[in-house]
């Protein structure tokens, strides 16, 4: 068992669910199975905090704790709420967090803290003196761009316009299933996003992370890139991962 100083903890805000684990900092792992707890409806700030507090009690976790977001997050406010409760938009959802669990949060975008777990432990861990673009593939499409290590937040590259839509709405997962879409038919959607996106960041490794990360064998064939496009190493744990490690790092 690992010294408590190795130990932080993260928790995953979601549309549907929340789950927290606590994380073994220099293994880059959870340090126990994770909980998980259905998002409440409405999914307002306080009732999810309510949620939250109940995760960190199930550990006896009395410490400070970081958090992902599905949105915009400055500075412990979240600015917009693509789907979650509007109540969310310019909320100072640390202020929030910090009072109904009493535990000092560090509240951090969902796909930036995927993008530092992936490129401190996983598919970019080897990639440190690059510039690497994590691209998450869900409900909605979350971006992170780690360059040598180092995070750029809120890119939101999944509201990109391309051919007059917001990107998401097109070559998210969520409208592959939607659209009831083959693998060839979505691996287009995902050709037109990834040249695009290809256009305006030149990375030196995509890493493509979301539930469909599992099933990169299926789409990736139909998808051509000029960067190395790999799976996410690190799959549905890593914004759990990510936040610990940015609260506590
Ligand atoms: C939001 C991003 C988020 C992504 C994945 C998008 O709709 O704008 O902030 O990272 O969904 O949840």
């Amino acid at each position: 068992m690992s010294s408590t100083h190795a130990l932080g903890f993260g928790i995953d805000i979601g549309g549907s669910g929340i789950k927290g684990a606590p994380v073994d900092l220099h293994k880059g792992r959870l340090a126990a199975d994770r909980v998980r707890i259905p998002t409440p409806q409405p999914s307002t700030p306080e009732a999810v905090a309510e949620t939250v507090g109940q995760i960190l009690d199930e550990f006896d976790w009395r410490d400070s704790f970081g958090c992902t977001f599905p949105a915009v997050v400055q500075h412990g406010v979240t600015r917009t709420a693509a789907n979650v409760d509007r109540a969310w938009i310019d909320c100072d959802a640390a202020a929030v967090l910090r009072r109904v669990t009493g535990r000092d949060a560090l509240l951090v975008n969902d796909a930036d803290a995927a993008g530092v777990a992936e490129a401190e432990f996983g598919a970019a861990a080897d990639h440190h003196h690059g510039l690497v673009l994590v691209v998450t593939l869900g409900t909605g499409i979350g971006s992170a761009l780690v360059n040598h290590g180092k995070l750029v937040p809120n890119t939101e590259f999944g509201h990109l316009e391309i051919d007059g839509f917001d990107a998401e709405s097109r070559a998210a997962d969520s409208a592959r299933e939607r659209e009831d879409l083959d693998w060839e038919e979505w691996g287009g959607r995902l050709q037109r996003y990834f040249t695009h996106v290809e256009n305006l960041v030149w990375p030196d490794l995509i890493v493509v992370g979301g539930g469909v990360s599992k099933k990169f064998e299926k789409w990736s064939p139909h998808v051509r890139t000029r960067t190395q496009l790999v799976p996410a190493g690190l799959l549905n744990e890593a914004g759990i991962i990510g936040a610990a490690l940015l609260a506590h790092g």
